[in-house]
C-alpha cells in the first residue's frame, strides 16, 4: 500500500510523496524504536535507492562508527514492513558462512543455507545487511560479485541454481571505510577492497547527525535531561569531533556515546561530591582516552557548561 512518507517516517514532506509499505507478518521485520528520529537527507538518499533510482544495484553506506548506518536500515525496514537479515562480517569470514554449509543433524549431514542465501530465497522480498563489510577479506568480497550484480549463481555443494532477484531481495552493506582501507589505524581490520567489487554499489556517505538532529535525538532518547543541558552536550560532542578530526585526541563521540553520557549524567546527578557531567563523561567516553585527552575533555565540559 502507498503511504505518505510524512506519515511513515514522521518527517515534514508533502502528502503527495509516498512510499510502498507492506502489510505482511514476518518475524524478521525489525521492531520499531520509538526514540528513533529519521534524518531527512539520509532518508532521502535511502528512499531514492528503495524506489529504484539505481536500478537493482546494492547500496553501500560508509561513515564513522556510531553515525547511524545500521540503525537507519533497521528502522526503515521496520517502517516499510521489510524482513531484514543482518550479517556481521569479520576478517575470517569465508563464503560458506554466507552461502551455507553442511552441518551434522541427528547423525546426518544436512545442508543449511547461510544468511545471505536464506535472505535471497525469502519469499517476503527481504533486505540483507552485510554489516562491517570492509573487514572482509577482499577475496571473500569478490566471491559475492555475481550476486551483487543480480546474476544467477550455482551453489557448488548442492548444485542449486539461485536467482538473487526472484523475490526482489535487496542487498545493503555498511562499513567505516569506502573500501579503501584505513591509513589512520582507527578502523583496525578494515581492508582495501577490490575495485571491481566496489564499482557495483550505489554509495551513500553517513556523517554524524547535525546538531539540530542530535538535539532532537537526545530530547527523545533522554526526555528527563533538560533541553539546555542537552544542547550543551551536543555542543561538547561537536567540539570533541573537531579535536578528533584535527588529530588532537584519540576518542570521539558518536550518537550512541552521546546518549549514554546524557543517561549517565541524569543517573549521577544526585551523587554527592562530584560533578555529574564530568563523572558521567568519563564513564561514557573519557576512560577510553589517554590522560591528557581526558583532561582536555574535562576542560571542554567546564568551558561549555561553566563551573556550576
Ligand atoms: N537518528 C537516530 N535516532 C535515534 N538514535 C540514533 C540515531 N542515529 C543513531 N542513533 C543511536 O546511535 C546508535 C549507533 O547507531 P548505529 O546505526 O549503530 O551506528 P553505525 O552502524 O553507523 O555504527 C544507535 O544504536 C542509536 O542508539
Ligand atoms: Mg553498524
Amino acid at each position: 500500500m502507498q503511504k505518505p512518507i510524512s506519515e511513515v517516517f514522521g518527517i515534514n514532506a508533502p502528502a503527495t510523496v509516498t512510499v510502498e509499505v507492506r502489510d505482511i507478518q514476518h518475524n524478521l521485520i525489525p521492531r520499531q524504536k520509538p526514540e528513533y528520529i529519521f534524518r531527512r537527507e539520509l532518508l532521502s538518499d535511502l528512499l531514492a535507492w528503495v524506489k529504484g533510482a539505481a536500478g537493482n544495484d546494492p547500496l553501500y553506506l560508509t561513515g564513522p562508527t556510531g553515525s547511524g548506518k545500521s540503525s537507519i536500515i533497521e528502522q526503515t525496514a521496520s517502517r516499510l514492513g521489510i524482513p531484514l537479515y543482518v550479517v556481521s562480517c569479520h576478517e575470517r569470514m569465508e563464503i560458506p558462512e554466507l552461502f551455507g554449509r553442511f552441518v551434522v543433524k541427528n547423525g546426518q549431514m544436512e545442508w543449511t543455507d547461510g544468511p545471505l542465501v536464506a535472505g535471497l530465497k525469502d519469499p517476503g522480498g527481504a533486505w540483507i545487511l552485510l554489516d562491517e563489510v570492509d573487514t572482509l577479506d577482499p577475496g571473500t568480497f569478490t566471491g559475492l560479485n555475481g550476486i551483487l550484480e543480480g546474476r544467477s549463481i550455482i551453489i557448488p555443494e548442492t548444485g542449486e541454481t539461485l536467482d538473487p532477484l526472484i523475490y526482489g531481495a535487496r542487498i545493503v552493506v555498511a562499513g567505516n571505510t569506502a573500501g579503501n582501507g584505513d591509513d589512520t589505524g582507527i578502523y583496525q581490520a578494515t581492508k582495501r577492497q577490490n575495485a571491481a567489487s566496489m564499482g557495483r554499489f550505489m554509495m551513500v556517505e553517513v556523517g554524524y547527525a547535525t546538531p539540530v538532529e542530535e538535539k532532537q535525538v537526545l530530547s527523545i532518547a533522554c526526555p528527563d535531561v533538560p533541553p539546555i543541558i542537552g544542547d550543551n552536550m551536543v555542543k561538547v560532542a561537536g567540539m570533541v569531533r573537531d579535536l578528533y578530526t584535527a588529530g588532537e585526541i584519540e576518542v570521539v563521540f558518536c550518537t550512541r556515546s552521546l546518549i549514554r553520557w546524557a543517561h549517565l549524567a541524569q543517573f549521577y546527578k544526585a551523587k554527592p561530591g562530584i560533578n555529574p557531567l564530568v563523572y558521567a563523561l568519563d564513564r561514557a567516553l573519557g576512560f577510553r582516552a589517554e590522560e591528557t585527552s581526558r583532561n582536555a575533555l574535562h576542560e571542554l565540559v567546564q568551558r561549555v557548561f561553566g563551573n556550576d
